[in-house]
């Protein structure tokens, strides 16, 4: 007899859809699950200002595929240079539902981020009296610091010191990757809570170089130590409501990734369900899926949960689905968990 689970339609709390060719490649991999998304502004160029929002939220709209009931939540992009006026009418009109602080250098399409906090206090604090969260992407910059190292430093040198300076602002710590970041949220008691990727709940930093390096492993933040997947694990299936899934899922095509200097980011939104059922039951935590993917982020942000429903089946023969996406010149690779997928949506 096959086993079946029923939640709310989950959301993804941190999403990267990119643009063009890809954006419709990518967007039916994402709605055909989620009911929204916050949309990560990190294109090229970044979605700094309303105008760019809505333009970029258009062209997402324009993309949907038929039928499909999904909300992009857009975000702004920190500069040092952002006008708090514009992003306050932005959070005003309800046209974007967070803003994001990229370090310049720490990741991706970063480039445009922010030089040094202090530069940004003004606009911090104007989001602060207006109720706009920020979604912080939680690495150091310096070379000096040790890859591994980047995140646990981040919170010791930046985030706590901005916690304190600033406790009414509302803060996401994204895709947390180390116990630090589990431990330092649990220390909180208000305005922070963090999002944990599918990937960083299955991988550890062993998996990037089994038998030969995975450049599909590789993200940024980068993969821990294993006691640091385990610290995840236990946060994401406690049921805490501090915590809840942001996927981080960030496409490139295979001569981006599979490079002498490949791209950081794993695309997982097409199985992103099926692995999360597979994590949460083997940690005989099933029952608490839903809190994790449906209901925290909605209750973080103040938005009432989806009222649509989804349901997984577990059956005895893994599921099949597709190893890539095709996009109109490329193939995106599909994060492979190392494992069999018995659960899929149905
Ligand atoms: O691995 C990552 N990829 N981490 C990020 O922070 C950005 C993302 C991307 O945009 O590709
Ligand atoms: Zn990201």
């Amino acid at each position: 007899m096959s086993e079946t689970i029923t939640i709310t339609r989950p959301d993804d709390w941190h999403l990267h859809l990119r643009d063009d060719d890809m954006l419709r490649a990518v967007l039916p991999e994402t709605t055909r699950h989620f009911g929204r998304a916050i949309i990560m502004p990190n294109l090229v160029p970044p979605v700094v200002t309303a105008e760019n929002a809505i333009a970029y939220r258009d062209r997402i709209l324009a993309s949907l595929p038929e039928g499909d009931d999904f909300q992009p939540l857009m975000t702004l992009y920190l500069t040092d240079h952002t006008d708090k006026e514009d992003l306050a009418a932005a959070h005003a009109s309800g046209l974007i539902t967070a803003v994001k602080l990229y370090p310049a250098g720490a990741t991706t399409n970063s480039a445009s981020g922010v030089t040094d906090i202090k530069l940004v206090m003004p606009v911090l604090e104007k989001m602060a009296e207006i109720g706009c969260p920020l979604c912080i992407h939680g690495e150091v910059t310096g070379t000096d610091i040790d890859i591994f190292d980047r995140e646990a430093v981040f919170i010791d040198t930046v985030l706590d010191p901005l916690r304190r300076a600033l406790p009414e602002l509302k803060i996401i710590s994204e895709h947390i990757t180390t116990k630090n970041g589990v431990d330092y949220v649990m220390s909180a008691n208000s305005n922070l809570a963090a999002t944990i990727t599918t990937h960083h709940l299955i991988i550890n930093r062993n998996h990037l170089f089994a038998g030969g390096i995975r450049p599909h492993y590789f993200c940024l933040p980068i993969a821990k130590r294993e006691h640091h997947r385990l610290a995840l694990r236990q946060a994401a299936t406690s049921g805490d409501a501090r915590f809840f899934l942001g996927t981080d899922s960030a496409p490139h095509t295979n001569p981006n990734k599979e490079s002498a200097c490949g791209c950081a980011g794993v695309f997982s939104a097409t199985n992103t369900m099926s692995c999360l059922a597979h994590v949460f039951e083997d940690d005989g935590a099933l029952n608490q899926l839903e809190r994790f993917t449906s209901l925290n982020g909605p209750a973080y942000y103040g938005l009432a949960p989806n009222k649509a429903r989804l349901t997984l089946v577990k059956s005895a023969i893994p599921m099949d689905y597709p190893t890539h996406i095709k996009t109109a010149n490329s193939e995106v690779t599909v994060f492979d968990p190392g494992f069999p997928l018995h659960w899929r949506v149905v």
